[in-house]
């Protein structure tokens, strides 16, 4: 039986892909490749040793899907397929609700055809909304973002508590992700993304490397300890084992979980963290508030360790030393290969 992973040539896919080939399972990769690349799929069969079946093409593609499913002995779908540009989203809306809630509503309808009831859903700290109290629980309401990407985290986790309650049969985790940063300890794999990047860590790492001149924090006059934002950053090899106990734990109706750590910490405390272990110089000034940020949010991460059975091992320190070797090692993402 496989397990089918749409998105898996991409960041958190690709890392859940080999934590999935080193615990004995198959796998299957359906990736349209628009923020993807192939290369990550070769370097992660280098690894495992194992190879792994890919499909190019689009999650949105019915008759695609139907292929999938009736060439592979599907038993459960992982689905990180879609689009995760903050900004991006407000420009092109359509664009994010096509990818994020068509490409939803179309996989879990294939889905249904196939008799495959299995899924485990790549969601968002974001559903929280703007006014959540920290540390966020799973059990607060799911709120309007300021985002359309934010939206169609909440609308596709709506819809498949919907989906869940229309039919018995289907069997869903939603996982909240917080921060995810790092990279495998192999160097081999890790985030890759196009042009200049929007989130922190690939930022701060591209300016060590020297591809960024500086890096400009966003507000540093935040209610918070050094007047900068404070977020819950997450090893993606903890998020990938998450994703594999899921699975393990996937049962009748909809479960939802936190995947963080439930430590904050400061954009200032993590480009000194990166200066420290690293030591590259990392050069930063203050700028304006990013439109839509949050002063501070984390995780209360202790449902998913009681119920998965799950923690994150991996402190700050690990997540900056793989971020590093992985850059280091690839200063042109998968491009130089
Ligand atoms: P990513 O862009 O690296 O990976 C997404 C992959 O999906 C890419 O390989 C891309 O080519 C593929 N894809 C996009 N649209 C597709 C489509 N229509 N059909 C087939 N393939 C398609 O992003 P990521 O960081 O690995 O995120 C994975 C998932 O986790 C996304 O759904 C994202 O919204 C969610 N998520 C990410 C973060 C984060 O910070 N990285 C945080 C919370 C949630
Ligand atoms: C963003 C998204 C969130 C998404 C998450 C993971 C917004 C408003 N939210 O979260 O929906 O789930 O990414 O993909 O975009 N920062 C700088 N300078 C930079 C980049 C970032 O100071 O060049 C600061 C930001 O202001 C923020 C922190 O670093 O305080 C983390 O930023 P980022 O990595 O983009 O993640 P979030 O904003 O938390």
């Amino acid at each position: 039986m496989f397990i089918l992973v749409t998105g898996g040539a991409g960041y958190i896919g690709s890392h859940t892909v080999l934590e999935l080939l080193e615990t004995g399972h198959k796998v299957v990769v359906l990736d349209n490749l628009v923020n993807g690349s192939y290369e990550s799929i070769r370097r992660i069969e280098k690894i495992s040793g194992k190879s792994v079946p890919f499909v190019e093409g689009d999650v949105r593609d019915r008759d695609l899907l139907s292929k999938i499913f009736l060439n592979y002995q599907i038993e459960a779908v992982i689905h990180f397929a879609g689009l995760k540009a903050v900004g991006e989203s407000v420009v092109t809306p359509l664009a994010y609700y096509d990818a994020n809630v068509v490409g939803s509503l179309v996989l879990c309808q294939a889905m249904a055809d196939a008799g495959v009831y299995s899924l485990v859903f790549s969601s968002s700290a974001t559903v929280y909304g703007p006014h959540a109290p920290v540390p966020y629980v799973e059990d607060m309401p799911r709120a309007w973002t300021t985002s359309p990407y934010g939206n169609s985290k909440s609308i596709v986790e709506q819809m498949l508590e919907e989906l869940s309650q229309s039919d018995p049969r289907w069997r869903i985790v939603l996982l909240r992700y917080f921060n995810p940063v790092g990279a495998h300890p192999t160097g081999l794999i890790g985030e890759d993304p196009r042009g200049v990047p929007n989130n922190l860590m690939p930022f701060i790492s591209q300016v060590a490397i020297g591809r960024i001149p500086e890096l400009t924090i966003y507000g540093n006059n935040y209610p918070t300890k050094d007047g900068t934002c404070i977020r819950d950053y997450i090893h993606v090899m903890d998020l990938a084992s998450g994703h594999v106990l899921s699975l393990k734990a996937l049962r009748n109706g909809v479960n939802t979980y936190n995947l963080g750590t439930g430590e904050g910490i400061s954009v200032l405390q993590l480009v000194k963290t990166f200066e420290n272990i690293t030591g590259q110089s990392v050069p930063y000034r203050f700028g304006p508030r990013r439109e839509g940020d949050l002063a501070a949010f984390w995780a209360d991460p202790s449902q998913a360790q009681r119920k998965l059975g799950w923690c994150s091992g991996r402190g700050i320190e690990e997540m900056v030393k793989d971020t590093w070797r992985w850059q280091k090692n690839n200063p042109n993402g998968y491009d130089a290969s």
